[in-house]
């Protein structure tokens, strides 16, 4: 081994968690696990597919024709059934499917799994009566309340796949999902509570579909009772509707893949991708991930994924897996300063909950806010604390693992996309050892490793892409109406395996650490987010020329958006119009695509730095952004362009996030 070799295995060493022998006792994972999935991965996941109700067993595990996979082959199941008739038939009714927290202090509600059939059913009928059938796509743009459950679940059981819309996206951001899945019934709320005040949701609907003659009905949930514009022929309430419906619903199974949903996210291009889901695969993977990596005692555990149904993070680990498992869940509407900075360890001390899971963006928010706040709440209900959504620096992890987790809570780094429907690269706590920054091992079943530009899997202590080398039980189908996007997007670039757009390195005992997107993707909070797509929408602004983006690193959210422009004409002019058009930019893009996409700092300069081909240089532009010392120059058409951006981002401070 050389010297360097050593050293690094030695700090790897240093900093390495194994499990605790109490955790290992009673985990729901045994070591044998890792053995008995690599010899037989299929037989593996048929085992843990049996684990649900199937109205109808497979023919075959898995067909594969790739990139094309089907899993649990002629099965049928209904989802709805898996996650809640099922539990209540067992005689669970009782348990609390939600602790529901709204922001407003004291605004809760609790709801068992008998609770929740009643409502599902009686959405159910509700959108049977809107005339949605099984194949119809149903948009549900909503706040973190129970009833966008309820919602999801009421399509899952008629087999009418839907599109959840982040409530935090625009309404031009919103019509172009619901026309691009051809939804023809939308549902949401009068608004939501969001850092200590009612937001609008309404008008954003109404704004989106104002020319989308297609879309029939509006299902609307008043939560915060502001006032809203109404089309009787169009709008209904939802208390009007669902409430006087019947509490029975005969489910129909589905067939295992039949689609259960639609999740747009972003690509490298600016056209956001309908990434499709079906049925049986995605809910064994959601299932049983969430069973194994949360180590998940259904009778005992309070179960909390602290991030927004809007997401895929949301779909799997706050409803699907949970779910499926018949998990006690915390569901909280708001934001984490909501009724001061320790409103989430108020929640976990008073809740008692015994798992968390959230991304590394606000466990550094709340390294910002100091130890102080989570040390002033008993934390002890706390077993294991789980990451997400993107790299997790290991000040970060140690930080939440010892002020948190009091230092006796293994942290499960977890990493996936939408695209993979659930986790895919973990630790098992209870057998696997942790090291602060790395995700660690596939988890069972799953095939993934590091490649080199030809594809080769690099050596133990080597970097390259990451790629998924096996197809997944919960993989995404294919692109919303783009079969030929799918193809080209994940399975072009390495022969027969999917290429994820990640980083990745093995160290030297061959454990993964993932090092974030190698594509024009840049991950803003744990939100993932196109370059391009955000160019596109500086660019539709009149007074803009040309505009390139990029993501540069920042010590809270992981990466900020930094745009550079050229105005055309001299509309910028003196330097106040400049500031009043960069304000005016920033809108427009939380106009044209969502808050989460308002750039952290504009500079409008006369020039872009390209090469003598055109192409505009953005590896200059993350030096700029990132204050770096310039690389290499000498093939941009003009040097001395990147020079003067240089010398102006020096003087203009950015702009914080609002
Ligand atoms: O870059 C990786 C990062 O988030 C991307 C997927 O984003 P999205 O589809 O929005 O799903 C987020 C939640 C599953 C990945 O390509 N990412 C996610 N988890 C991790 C991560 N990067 C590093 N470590 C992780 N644990």
């Amino acid at each position: 081994m050389s010297v360097d070799a050593e050293l690094s295995a030695l700090l790897t060493e240093t900093r390495r968690f194994p499990p605790s022998p109490d955790f290992s006792a009673k985990a729901n994972a045994q070591p044998e696990i890792y053995q008995r999935a690599g010899v037989d991965r299929l037989a593996f996941w048929a085992d843990e597919a049996s684990r649900l109700d199937w109205a109808q067993p497979w023919e075959a595990v898995l067909e594969w024709k790739p990139p094309f996979a089907k899993w649990f082959v002629g099965g049928m199941l209904n989802v709805a059934v898996n996650c809640v008739d099922r539990h209540v038939a067992a005689g669970n009714g009782d348990r609390i499917a939600y602790h529901w927290i709204g922001e407003p202090e004291g605004d809760e509600r609790d709801i068992s799994y008998a609770a929740l059939k009643d409502l599902v059913c009686r959405a159910a009928n509700a959108l049977t009566e809107l005339g949605v059938h099984k194949g119809d796509r149903v948009a549900i743009y909503m706040p973190m309340i129970p009833e966008t459950v309820v919602a999801m679940l009421a399509c899952a059981r008629l087999g009418a796949p839907h599109t959840v819309v982040f409530g935090g996206f625009s309404s031009e951001a919103l019509k172009n999902r619901i026309i691009d899945c051809d939804a023809r019934v939308v549902i949401t709320a009068d608004g939501g509570y969001r850092r200590g005040t009612a937001m609008a949701l309404k008008p954003a609907v109404d704004e989106a579909i104002a020319e989308l003659a297609d879309v029939r009905s509006v299902l609307v949930v008043r939560r915060t009772g502001q006032d809203v514009g109404w089309t009787d022929t169009r709008d209904i309430w939802w208390h009007d509707l669902v409430d006087r419906q019947s509490p029975e619903h005969p489910a129909e199974p589905h067939d295992s893949e039949h689609p259960l949903y639609v999740m747009y996210t972003s690509g490298t291009t600016a056209k956001p991708k309908g990434i499709l889901h079906t049925t049986g695969g995605y809910l064994t993977q959601a299932a049983t991930t969430h069973r194994l990596v949360f180590d998940i005692k259904p009778e005992s555990d309070v179960f909390w994924t602290a991030a927004d149904i809007g997401w895929v993070t949301g779909h799997s680990y706050i409803v699907y897996g949970p779910l499926a498992n018949g998990t006690t869940s915390v569901m909280y509407e708001g934001t984490p300063d909501a009724g001061g900075r320790d409103r989430w360890w108020q929640i976990v001390e008073r809740q008692k909950v015994s798992v968390l899971y959230t991304a590394p963006t606000t466990i550094r928010t709340f390294m910002k806010w100091g130890e102080d706040l989570p040390a002033a709440h008993d934390l002890s209900s706390l077993r294991l604390l789980g990451s997400v959504g993107e790299p997790i620096n290991p000040e970060a992890w140690m930080w939440y693992r010892k002020n948190i987790g009091g230092g006796r809570c293994p942290v499960v780094d977890t990493w996936w996309q939408t695209e993979t429907g659930g986790i895919m690269i973990t630790p098992l706590p209870g057998i696997t050892a942790t090291k602060p920054g790395s995700a660690m091992t596939p988890f069972p079943g799953i095939g993934a490793d590091v490649v080199d530009n030809a594809g080769e899997p690099v050596a133990n202590g080597g970097g390259g892409y990451l790629v998924l080398t096996e197809p997944w039980p919960g993989m995404l189908r294919g692109i919303w109406g783009d079969e030929e996007r799918y193809r080209q997007t994940y399975w072009s670039r390495f022969d027969g395996m999917y290429f994820a757009g990640d980083g990745a390195k093995k160290d030297e005992n061959g454990d993964l650490w993932l090092l974030g997107r190698i594509d024009d993707v840049m991950n803003v909070s744990g939100h993932r987010i196109s370059t391009t797509e955000v160019e596109s929408a500086l660019v539709s602004h009149p007074a803009v020329a040309e505009a390139a983006v990029v993501g540069a690193s920042d010590a809270t959210t992981g990466q900020g958006i930094v745009a550079f422009v050229t105005v055309k004409g001299n509309v910028a002019g003196d330097p106040e119009s400049g500031e009043r058009l960069i304000a005016e930019l920033r809108e427009h893009v939380a106009t044209e695509i969502g808050k989460i996409a308002r750039p952290r700092q504009i500079l409008l300069t006369p020039d872009l730095p390209k090469t003598r081909s055109g192409k505009i240089m953005r590896r200059l532009l993350r030096d700029v952004a990132e204050h770096r010392d310039l690389g290499d120059v000498t093939t941009l058409a003009d040097p001395t362009v990147v020079n003067m951006i240089d010398e102006q981002m020096k003087h203009q401070p950015s702009t914080e996030e609002s």
